[in-house]
């Protein structure tokens, strides 16, 4: 491993540590009972001396009447400490996981847009359900290894020693063989265990959009591509699986069979030297338990890495995401109502470095109340235009003010707090409509202005023929409603909010022209006393704009009034009379 790849786990290590540093007292507890285990562990061997040899060789009573008591003790003592050690350890562990499941969730709410455009969520959500647990238990089971299998073999060798320091040079020439063979295999541990935290993560992924799409899988008889799919990344997380379970077992049975080696020499010698007598029954068997004993940890810390590793790994895949920059929130302006001025100035954006310019020297001044329509082929860059102003993504040339102050100024929450929008895709929460209407912060509005909403918002139409009313359910995203009917809960949702700034970015396109032209009163009333940036393909809803931008290819290709852009002859009266062509015959009918 290199020297970069060394202090990288070491800060690893590190910052695994302070999520367990709170829990001192509960690990001294843990600590405590462990040493206690070891104890008892080590007591039992120790008594097998007197219970042969006095006991039964010697026949002394007097040794015969405490011995019963000495054990039913330790065992007393190993069931105490058993439970105290793993109550205390999982009570860390659990500790642990719930800190770090915060930390990162915690992230995911302060996280920038642009990561979750360049990440995928599921891969993002099995690392919060399985890798914080793999990390937990990594941790808890590494500190069981250290304190009680460490003191266990510690305790089994001066037991050795103590009962024939020559007899246990025979165990000793084993234990640096062991030490090698846990260097050696602790390479192939590390390999494995990021490959399998990984592939659980892509497992989550096929899942999570066949879950999503199992209409189109169905329509477009996606079953056998999926299936396949499936099997891929699963065999894969199998794979990675089993190799790890075949070093795994290969050195637990490798130390067994090493240790087989010493269990032999030490009884072909102990009975050698038990013809010279230095070695009594019982001190033979009190030596040989002590052996035994060592055994089970010794497997253990062969294990350790793997153990280790898994944290590590866990570990650092928890910590990339922590360590991802936040949005920037550097502004500390704060307004409880703007008056809604906004003015973009030489607007220039890119998604990243290497794309290519989605939105150059964009220039227009909406003044408070009034409305602009923004007009342009799909992927002319209007959505990206809107997006900026609640800072979803950040600007790289020019400025953009709101109330004259650029946005950059403001909190960002503030910011936020003061813009309402209502996009294409309607996001909902699995939650009643009631609650999908007052969500987040309108969370404490009054029963009766969340109905004038929804009254407004034509919602009770649709809602009065169902049993459970505003109460209903509507399904994960919203699956139980019908498109136009999740349009109006947004619609319903931004006039809740009445936030001085309203962006409209296809607000209405899941809806028929008739739908849509009672939505319009809808919003017509949103948009009074507002400043509006909408997006629409029907131009009919543009038409009463106070101004009308029209975007080619991130450009300000034409501004001007509806009447004004028709005169100029240029793109807006071709997308217009384009509209009106296949649009006329449907609205006569
Ligand atoms: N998150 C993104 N990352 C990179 N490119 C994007 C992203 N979103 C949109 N684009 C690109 O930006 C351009 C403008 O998109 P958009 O603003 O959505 O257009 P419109 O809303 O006018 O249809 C498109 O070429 C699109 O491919
Ligand atoms: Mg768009």
């Amino acid at each position: 491993m290199s020297k970069r790849q060394n202090s990288d786990v070491r800060e690893v290590y590190r910052r695994l540590w302070a999520y367990v540093a709170p829990h001192k007292l509960v690990g001294l507890v843990a600590v405590l009972a462990m040493i206690g285990t070891a104890i008892a562990e080590i007591g039992m061997v120790w008594l097998v001396e007197p219970l042969i040899d006095d006991s039964f060789v010697a026949r002394d009573l007097e040794t015969a009447r405490w011995l019963p008591f000495a054990f039913a003790l330790i065992f007393f003592l190993r069931g105490v400490t058993g439970f105290a050690t793993e109550a205390s350890l999982g009570w860390i562990g659990r500790s642990v996981i719930s800190s770090l499941r915060k930390e990162v969730f915690g992230k995911f709410l302060t996280l920038p847009a642009t990561f979750f455009e360049n990440n995928s969520t599921a891969p993002l959500m099995s690392r919060l359900i399985y890798n914080v647990e793999m990390v937990a238990e990594s941790i808890t089971t590494v500190v069981v290894i250290a304190v009680r299998d460490f003191l266990t073999v510690l305790a089994a060798i001066s037991l050795m020693l103590y009962h024939s320091p020559s007899l246990f040079l025979f165990v000793a020439v084993l234990l640096p063989i062991i030490a090698a063979l846990v260097q050696v295999l602790g390479k192939a541990f590390r390999r494995y265990s990021g490959r399998i935290q990984d592939s659980v993560g892509e497992v989550a992924q096929v899942s999570n959009e066949v879950l999503n799409a199992n209409r189109i899988v169905k329509i477009f008889g996606g079953h056998d591509y999926e299936y396949e799919r499936l099997m891929e990344v699963d065999q894969r997380n199998r794979q990675q699986h089993i190799k790890l379970i075949y070093f795994k077992s290969f050195g637990a049975a490798l130390t067994q069979v090493i240790f087989g080696v010493g269990v032999a020499f030490v009884i072909y010698f102990a009975t050698e030297m038990s013809t010279k007598s230095t070695l009594s029954a019982g001190q033979f068997m009190s030596f040989f338990g002590a052996m035994m004993l060592l055994l089970q940890p010794l497997r253990r810390i062969m294990n350790v890495n793997a153990t280790l590793q898994r944290g590590l790994a866990g570990g650092k895949s928890l910590f990339a995401v922590i360590d991802e920059p936040d949005e920037v929130n550097i502004g500390t302006l704060t307004c409880e109502r703007v008056d809604g001025r906004i003015e973009f100035k030489n607007v220039g954006f890119r998604y990243d470095e290497e794309n290519l310019q989605i939105l150059s020297g964009v220039s227009v001044v909406v003044e408070a109340g009034k409305t602009l329509a923004i007009v342009g082929q799909s992927g002319s860059g209007k959505s990206t235009l809107v997006s900026l102003l609640p800072r979803f993504h950040d600007i790289v040339d020019g400025e953009i003010l709101l109330d004259e102050v650029p946005i950059t100024d403001y909190e960002i929450a503030n910011l936020r707090s003061n813009i309402s929008l209502v996009t294409q895709d309607v996001v909902l929460f699995n939650d009643t409509i009631a609650n999908n209407l007052a969500y987040g912060q309108l969370r404490n509005c009054s029963r009766s202005e969340l109905l004038q909403a929804a009254e407004a918002a034509h919602i009770l139409d649709f809602v009065k023929d169902m049993p459970d009313g505003l109460d209903t359910i509507v399904g994960d995203r919203g699956v139980l409603l019908s498109g136009g009917q999740r349009q109006r809960i947004a619609i319903g949702r931004a006039l809740l909010k009445d936030a001085p700034v309203l962006i409209l970015d296809e607000a209405t396109s899941s809806l028929d022209s008739h739908s849509e032209r009672r939505i319009q009163e809808a919003l017509d009333k949103l948009m009074q006393n507002r400043t509006t940036l909408v997006i629409a393909h029907r131009l009919s809803t543009v038409e009463h704009a106070d101004q009308i931008i029209v975007l080619d290819r991130g450009i300000v290709a034409e501004t001007g009034t509806h009447e004004d852009l028709l005169l100029q002859n240029g793109l807006y009266a071709g997308l217009f009379r384009m509209q009106f062509a296949t649009e006329s015959p449907e609205s006569t009918a």
